[in-house]
């Protein structure tokens, strides 16, 4: 949900635009509806260029890359206040032409304060919260002079959860302030920067600092220098080095990075084995699960699917009763109906959704203990907020839509069931998947090409699945939805017939997802649909019935409670992908979506 990056160095660069150019390539996936950067000279004079559009095109038009100065900002946009246009576009810069800022994030009360500084003079260009923020900070260093003070005091005025960078054209360094959206630093040889996540940093520097909600930092290319911002007091925080693997960011081979990442699913989900099977820490949190009362899982989007197909695991595997909740709903629905025995696992790929992090927020102020994050990105909100981690180990992911994180996020459900159940052959098993999941690859791609030709004309396509499947379905449609813009629905087998049955016509496509203990009654769902001669499609393993019931029968290999429906999945977004490429989307950046919801 947008993405901001600030850059000093000790002197004027030539290749400033090109440097930012490339932090920017990373960012990318939080927002592409406008890009703009912004040059500093050491004179002061200030190059800003902005535009709707995606990177390449607004660099194209506004040559972006050739931007030159000391200081540097970016800033790519998700347009929530505001459409997309220049004047909404950020960086904004204030009345005066002398106080650059860019924004990630929401600023709620953007309308009251547009009447409140317009009726004190200043001139608003647009709607966008971001331009709030700079006529904001403006306005208080109008009256103090010092833009440190005036940034403490724009935080007591400005409600919402955001991050923002500001820079004074006249002054030196930068100020970057975190209110509830992601912020980091990274320290190099001969400049700072600061960003909305680390990807974009890495590729300059792996020294890097997490900053908390409620703190600000200031920094030249040599310092900086952390406060409250709150009281003003100092925080002392060294750098830590960043250890993972940076080669990840490239799309290498691949076309996109929504394919790489899905063909990295063999590794990613034996790395997360090895650490199920073999550390410590997984069986510890095995323990804590085995002696809860009752568990709640919680999450947003593919992060809530795997939340209901962890809660069939835990349920079935080991036995616990486990209550799945969209983020959003947690409050609303559970009110005072949850209590201090219970175990919270709060699942989120980005460890930034805003949904997720109010439900971490009820849980703080009631001084809850047993929660536990399933979160990809160390360092994220979630991450640091939370003393319980399960790490899912998924490495960086790029591509908007969720693939490989999805998978360990179900995954690690399936081990720490299997843990909690003491079940060793349901985790040798599990040892296996990894192999599994390449031979689905290797035996289903070209089945799935095929059929994606053929569907990619259709309007709709339907996923059906009984009891566990379901929950794989639900991530098969939202996949199909997010990345090929064609209708994906799932539905409940069984449900089928309470309703959407009318919607069958001749040859429409209709996918049931089948575990063999499922069988009868995922055939007695297919004949439902075949009579009204809709084309079935179906996913299991080797199975003579189900496939004499089948037009077209996709043959996983292996067959079981959690291998069903995980290897499903894997189908699924080999389908969602190949859809997207023949109707000529890239499924890497699909419209409208952003990889980290920061709002609510
Ligand atoms: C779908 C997708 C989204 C996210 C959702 C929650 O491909 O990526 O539905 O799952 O926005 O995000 P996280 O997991 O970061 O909390």
């Amino acid at each position: 949900m947008c993405g901001i990056f600030g850059i000093v160095y000790p002197e004027e660069k030539k290749n400033l635009g090109r440097k930012l150019y490339r932090a920017a390539k990373r960012l990318v996936y939080r927002g592409y509806d406008s890009a703009g950067f912004v040059g500093i000279h050491e004179d002061g004079s200030v190059d800003l260029r902005k535009d709707a559009g995606k990177l390449e095109e607004v660099d194209n038009r506004l040559k972006l890359r050739e931007i030159t100065g000391k200081r540097g900002i970016v800033q790519l946009r998700w347009a929530t206040f505001g459409v997309p246009n220049r004047n909404n576009a950020q960086p904004h810069i204030d009345c005066k032409k002398r106080l650059v800022t860019a924004h990630n994030g929401n600023v709620v009360n953007t309308p009251e304060l547009i009447v409140e500084l317009s009726s004190r003079g200043h001139n608003f260009k647009g709607e966008n919260d971001g331009e709030v923020v700079c006529h904001t900070v403006e306005d208080f260093l109008n009256r103090s002079g010092n833009l440190d003070i005036a940034i403490r005091e724009a935080y007591r005025v400005l409600k919402g959860d955001y991050a923002y960078v500001a820079a004074d054209s006249k002054g030196d360094g930068m100020f970057a302030v975190k209110k509830g959206s992601s912020l980091f630093i990274g320290v190099g040889k001969n400049f700072i920067c600061a960003s909305s996540d680390l990807p974009s940093i890495l590729q300059f520097t792996r020294k890097y600092v997490p900053l908390f909600d409620g703190e600000y930092v200031y920094f030249d290319h040599k310092k900086y220098e952390i406060r409250s911002l709150e009281t003003g007091e100092k925080i002392e925080r060294q750098p830590r080095e960043y250890s993972g693997d940076i080669a990840l960011a490239e799309k290498g081979e691949y076309p996109h990075f929504m394919i790489k990442e899905i063909k990295e699913q063999p590794l990613t989900t034996k790395t997360l084995i090895s650490y199920i099977t073999e550390s410590g820490e997984a069986l510890e949190f095995a323990q804590q699960l085995k002696k809860s009362r009752r568990i709640f899982i919680i999450g947003s989007g593919s992060s809530f699917h795997a939340s209901l197909m962890g809660s069939y695991f835990l349920g079935r595997i080991a036995s616990k009763f486990t209550i799945p909740v969209i983020a959003g709903e947690f409050s609303e629905r559970f009110a005072e109906l949850f209590e201090a025995r219970d175990t919270y696992i709060l699942v989120s790929q980005s460890g930034e959704t805003k949904d997720t992090i109010n439900v971490l927020d009820l849980l703080d102020k009631k001084g809850y203990e047993n929660i536990y994050s399933v979160v990809n990105v160390p360092g994220s909100t979630i991450y640091m907020r939370t003393r319980n981690r399960f790490p899912i180990m998924s490495e960086l992911e790029v591509s908007v839509a969720a693939t490989k994180t999805f998978l360990n996020q179900v995954v690690g459900f399936a081990g720490l069931s299997l843990l909690v159940s003491q079940d060793r052959k349901g985790l040798e098993k599990l040892k296996r998947l990894p192999e599994f999941i390449k031979d689905t690859m290797e035996k289903t791609e070209p089945i799935v090409q095929q059929l994606a030709k053929e569907f990619s004309n259709w309007n709709s396509i339907y996923i059906l699945g009984y009891g566990v499947n379901y929950s794989a379905a639900l991530e098969g449609a939202l996949k199909i939805k997010e990345v090929s813009y064609i209708h994906g629905e799932a539905y409940y087998s069984t449900e089928f017939k309470h309703g959407p049955l009318a919607l069958i016509d001749e040859g429409q496509p209709v996918i049931f997802i089948s575990s063999n203990e499922h069988c009868e009654k995922i055939i007695s769902a297919i004949n439902e649909v075949r009579v009204r001669k809709g084309k079935i499609i179906s996913i299991s393993n080797e199975n003579p019935s189900l496939r004499l019931n089948s037009d077209i029968f996709i043959p996983i290999p292996e067959d079981g409670f959690f291998t069903t429906p995980i290897l499903s999945v894997v189908v699924l977004q080999l389908l969602a992908y190949y859809l997207a490429v023949e109707r000529g989307f890239n499924p890497d950046t699909p419209r409208n979506l952003s990889k980290t919801i920061t709002v609510d």
